[in-house]
């Protein structure tokens, strides 16, 4: 979603500006913009598409001289990306400038009123309420001016407002959309998301709902919405400026890819002690965890999809019941909620606007929410009961990997410490199941150094109309991620079926030279699926299949065979997922795609 960066302090703001916004471009975004004080007035650059061509209307931010700025890109919600709807929005008189993340929900309301009092609007966003309402009520006061707009908008937003007549001044506010601010020795920043700012700094300050910064040159100073003064601490980030670049690989996403195997270990090992898996962050006793019979999963995409595998693999190894909810759904569907029942949410970002307000509403409901997620001090993070963090590291590229995997990581995890507090599995079978899960790194590096083949293979459906993917049980669920990986990134057709549903209508979609993959990793399901296999192939399709090491009797069947290494069938996900998020990859870089910053989508998806 949206990116902000503002800047105050000794350097020039605008290339640091547009240095800060490159560093959001993951987020996704269609139009640019940003706005300078240059000693006597504010100066606004705008542009639809690619920051690069704000880059060259501005000369790498050069031909816009000042000290004082913020920038924006843009994910359109409220009006097409052009320029006009580009932020920043300013007053009549240009002497107020507005960058906002968010959606301001009674901006027709707000509209309508300044409209009657004499106010044009210029564009169709929602923002441009904003900035024409606090002119409305500045009167000479920045602080009390924001304060008396944030009474009156509803909705969520982080912005960045810059005052003409204040100019020594940068102010930032939030509710429910992400913005850190931090400081270095020349001048204070303010960003969506760390990376814009880890340049200069790892000493951030997240900013908590309807908080207001004043920053200046050297200090920053925090107020509630009541305008009485707080303080606030600020954390150090661990992760280095190289952990958000390339490293030398085409894409983030590949890179990401690679990761996995570090990031599964580092979400993994902290968490075995011995024999036995011990989950401090909880900050529950053995009996309290016992004692839950019930658990919701609620999360949105590939954070859902970990969780539907969460579902087979909690209810199989620890015989709790599970339900997993999509959170747009959950959030209004007044759920019939068992009493002492466990909500898991799940997010790499944390800022998920539907995701948070699943939690939220599960919270009101008085059940205890777990998060899983993986940005530290999050919203998500910090609203929930208590956080299992994934320690996937920055994940830039929009289509998720390691989050995913490591999502997958964090629910094993809890599906084994369950197991053993409820004595649903034996003691001679835990250790050999904690002894899978310490494999995968190595398993999943086996099938990364592997993707010439798959790369081969991938060049072959560049030019594909439909892919299926299909799966019984778990096998499904993991068909459910490789369809949304490929066609996310590759823009080809695809859908995920469990494959005893596809003679229900599906089938019919099947023609001469159709790919159909077909996850086949849990061996009482072999069969099964093969006869579903058999079905698909009768109608002319092209069967690549995704199994198990030894299930040679596949080849009878299928096209195409690709082999994962022995492992529990509750962890196959996290082995059968690598060679399709290749294959996916592939056939988008095949294709020629944008494959970190694909069409229409955002990294982090802070609106509903
Ligand atoms: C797909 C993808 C998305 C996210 C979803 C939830 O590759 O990344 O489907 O999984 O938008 O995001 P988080 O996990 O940040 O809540």
């Amino acid at each position: 979603m949206c990116g902000i960066v503002g800047y105050i302090g000794n350097n020039q703001a605008a290339p640091v500006i547009l240095d800060g916004l490159a560093r959001l471009e993951y987020r996704g975004y269609d139009s640019a913009g940003m706005a300078v004080f240059d000693g006597e007035k504010l100066n606004i650059v705008k542009a639809a598409g690619r920051l690069k061509i704000l880059e060259e209307m501005t000369h790498g931010g050069s031909a816009l001289k000042g000290c004082v700025g913020i920038g924006h890109t843009r994910w359109a919600t409220h009006g097409i990306p052009n320029e006009e709807n580009a932020h920043p929005h300013f007053n009549e008189n240009e002497t107020i400038a507005v960058v906002h993340n968010g959606i301001i929900e009674n901006y027709i309301f707000l509209r309508n009123m300044l409209q009657k009092k004499g106010y044009q609007f210029l564009s169709e966003t929602d923002t441009e309420a904003v900035v024409h309402l606090l002119d409305y009520y500045y009167k000479g006061n920045p602080l009390e001016a924001i304060r008396k707009v944030l009474h009156r908008v509803e909705g969520s937003y982080a912005l960045g407002v810059i005052f003409a007549e204040h100019p020594d001044q940068l102010f930032a506010v939030r509710k429910d959309s992400p913005l850190i601010v931090g400081q270095d020795e020349n001048g204070c920043y303010i960003a969506s998301d760390v990376p814009a700012i880890l340049k200069y700094t790892r000493k951030v300050t997240y900013v908590d709902n309807q908080e207001i910064v004043r920053l200046r040159g050297d200090h920053m100073h925090f107020y509630s919405i009541d305008e009485e003064e707080i303080q606030k601490e600020s954390v150090m980030i661990e992760w280095d400026a190289n952990a958000a670049e390339k490293g030398g690989y085409e894409h983030f996403m590949l890179k990401e890819m690679y990761e996995q195997p570090k990031a599964m270990a580092d979400t993994l090992l902290p968490r075995i002690k011995g024999q036995d898996v011990v989950i401090e962050e909880l900050n529950m006793t053995d009996e309290e965890l016992a004692s839950i019979r019930k658990i919701y999963i609620v999360a949105c995409g590939s954070a859902y999809h970990a969780g539907v595998t969460g579902k087979y693999v909690l209810e199989g190894l620890s015989r709790i019941s599970v339900e997993v909810d999509l959170a747009s759904e959950f959030r209004y569907r007044n759920p019939v909620m068992e009493e002492g029942a466990m909500v898991i949410v799940i997010s790499q970002s944390g800022e998920t606007a539907d995701t948070l307000a699943a939690l939220r509403e599960s919270k009101k409901r008085g059940f205890r929410v777990l998060g899983i997620v993986n940005v530290v001090g999050s919203s998500i993070a910090r609203e929930a009961d208590s956080v299992l963090y994934t320690w996937a590291g920055p994940e830039i590229a929009v289509a998720t990997t390691k989050a995913y995997s490591t999502q997958l990581m964090a629910l094993y995890l809890l599906a084994l410490k369950f197991a053993k507090v409820k004595k649903t599995v034996t003691d001679q079978e835990f250790p050999g199941l904690l002894e899978d899960l310490k494999k995968l790194p190595d398993q999943i590096e086996l099938l990364l150094s592997n993707k010439n083949p798959i790369q081969r293979f991938a060049n072959r459906y560049i030019g594909a109309k439909d892919i299926f993917f299909i799966g019984r049980g778990i096998d499904y669920a993991i068909s459910l991620e490789a369809s949304l990986k490929l066609k996310e990134i590759s823009y080809i057709h695809s859908e995920a079926y469990a494959a005893g549903e596809l003679k229900h209508g599906t089938i019919s979609l099947i023609e001469e030279g159709t790919l159909v993959s077909a996850v086949v990793t849990q061996p009482e399901l072999y069969a099964k699926t093969i006869s579903n296999i058999v079905e698909v192939k009768a109608r002319g399709a092209f069967v690549l299949a995704v199994t198990n090491e030894g299930n040679f009797e596949i080849e009878k069947a299928a096209d195409y065979v690709i082999y994962i290494p022995e492992t529990n069938p509750y962890f196959s996900n996290s082995l059968a997922i690598i060679p399709l998020q290749l294959f996916g990859y592939y056939v988008a870089v095949g294709k020629g795609c944008d494959v970190d910053k694909p069409r229409n989508l955002a990294k982090s998806v802070t609106v509903e």
